[in-house]
Parts: C-alpha cells; structure tokens; sequence
C-alpha cells in the first residue's frame, strides 16, 4: 500500500459521525486526505473534525441526511465549494431494522431502502461529474456480510437491500469504470460499533448488543484499514470487493 497516494485527495465520508464511517474519516485524515464528513448528529462531527485537527488532519463538517435525494446535490456542490473537488466517495452511512416479513412495519423496509440503497445511488450520482471530467475517483461503499448470504430471516430488509448494493456497484463499476473511476464494495461481518444501539426492540437490540460486543467481533478500524487499502492502490487498480469476516 502507498499511503502518499491519498496526500491531499478530498474524500466524503458518510456516516462518520460514529463507528466504521468516524475510523475510516480518522484513517484517512492520518494519510494526508482532506476529509468531508457527512451525518445527521452535527455536534458530532464538529467534535471529530476538532479530534482530526488536534492530530495534524485537515476535516470539515457536513450535516446532512444521506437519504435526502436534495441533500445530496447541495451538499457535494458546497464540499467542492469548500475543497475544490471531491476524489473519493465512501457511501458508509446505513441502518438496521430487524425483523423478518410476517408483521413487520413497511416503512421499516422503505427506511432502510432509503438511507443503505437509494443514500448511495443519490451520492454516488451526485459526485461522479467531477470524477467523470478529471478521468479519475473512487466510489467505496459499504455493504455487508448479509449481501453473502442467502439472505436474513431475521433481517430480511437489511439483507435485501446490502444484496441490492452488490448489484449497484456491479453496475456502477461497468457504466464508469472505462472512464477512469473505481468503485470497490466493502463487505464486513460483525463489527463492535454502536449499530445495536440504534434498534429499539429490546430483544433484538440485546441480540445484536450479544453479536458485536464480545471479544471475536472485529473493530471499526479493521474496516477503515480495509477501504483505506482499497482507496491507496495505484489508479489502474480496482479492488472491487473485500470481505471481512471475524477469525473466530
Ligand atoms: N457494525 C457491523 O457489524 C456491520 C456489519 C456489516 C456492515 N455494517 C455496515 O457498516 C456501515 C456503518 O455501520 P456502523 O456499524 O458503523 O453503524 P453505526 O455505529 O450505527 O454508525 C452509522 C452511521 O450512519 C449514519 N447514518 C445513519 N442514517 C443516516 C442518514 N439517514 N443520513 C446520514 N447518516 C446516517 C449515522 O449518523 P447519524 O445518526 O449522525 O446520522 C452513523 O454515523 C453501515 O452501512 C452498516 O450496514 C456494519
């Protein structure tokens, strides 16, 4: 890995407001990237781009909900106003509602579709004419051990929509790929980051709490190193997909 190859390159971070998008924002920062971070929790951000900073790091806050198809348009244009230009995407941002079909809430399903799938297309749209002009960027999206499977009885949403993202990115990578930009698909098995506190059903939420918070379950850096591998090869390589799962 040349870490200089991300010296100055401006990269959105979504989701970085907490867990795999804040590391990945930190990593990137400690390489030389100027770092756009992008979540709904401002004060949060506004507190990591002071902890990047302290570090000798260059980030600047964004709030926004990646979910909004307006949102992103205006937010890009005003990080290119603010750095010039944007040269990495990384579509992290997302949410779990568990649960499986019979009973489940229908705007469950349509959250999740909006913020894990339609959060990406929206962004990724919105930065690509820049990257398409310049011949050159990087797409990194954050998916999913559930996109392996055959999909989730007990996440039936969730999985569905992380299966959907391996096939925009598929699609992504052919439609801009030839014209110079990457996009890698990023695939973690469970990761401790504070997910589970997000899921209001008890039981569920002390199922998930039981699957991240134990001592096999891998760190949010572990994946941070992962897209910041796939972000630090020479531009003539694509890593189109890397799958981290927990050794134990
Ligand atoms: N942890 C795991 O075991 C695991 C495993 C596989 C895949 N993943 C994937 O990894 C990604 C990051 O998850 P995580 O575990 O780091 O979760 P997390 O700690 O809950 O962080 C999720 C991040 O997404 C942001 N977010 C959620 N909805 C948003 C919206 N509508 N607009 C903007 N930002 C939004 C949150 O920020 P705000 O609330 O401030 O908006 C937060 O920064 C997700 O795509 C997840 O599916 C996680």
């Amino acid at each position: 890995m040349s870490t200089n190859l991300l010296k100055g390159k401006v990269a959105i971070v979504t989701g970085a407001s907490a867990g795999i998008g804040a590391a990945t924002a930190n990593l990137l920062a400690a390489q030389g990237a100027r770092v756009a971070l992008v979540a709904r929790r401002r004060e949060r951000l506004t507190a990591l781009c002071e902890e990047i900073a302290a570090a000798g790091g260059e980030a600047a806050a964004f709030a926004a909900d990646v979910a909004d198809e307006a949102q992103a348009g205006t937010t890009v244009a005003a990080v290119i106003a603010h750095f010039g230009q944007v040269d990495i995407l990384v579509n992290n941002a997302g949410i779990i509602r568990p649960g499986g079909i019979v009973g489940a809430d229908a705007a469950d399903w349509r959250d999740t579709f909006d913020i894990n799938l339609l959060g990406p297309m929206y962004w990724s749209r919105a930065v690509l004419p820049g990257m398409l002009e310049r011949g050159a960027g990087h797409i990194v999206t954050v998916s999913s051990n559930a996109a392996k499977g055959p999909g989730a009885p007990t996440n039936n949403a969730y999985a569905a929509s992380k299966h959907a993202i391996t096939a925009f990115c598929g699609g992504l990578r052919r439609e801009v790929g030839p014209q110079g930009v990457r996009v890698t698909i990023v695939e973690p098995g469970a990761t401790h980051t504070e997910i589970a506190e997000t899921i209001a059903e008890p039981g569920a939420r002390d199922a998930m709490r039981e699957h991240l918070y134990n001592s096999t379950a891998m760190q949010a850096g572990d994946i941070a190193a992962a897209i910041c591998y796939a972000l630090a090869q020479h531009p003539r390589v694509n890593v189109d997909e890397i799958w981290l799962t927990p050794t134990k």
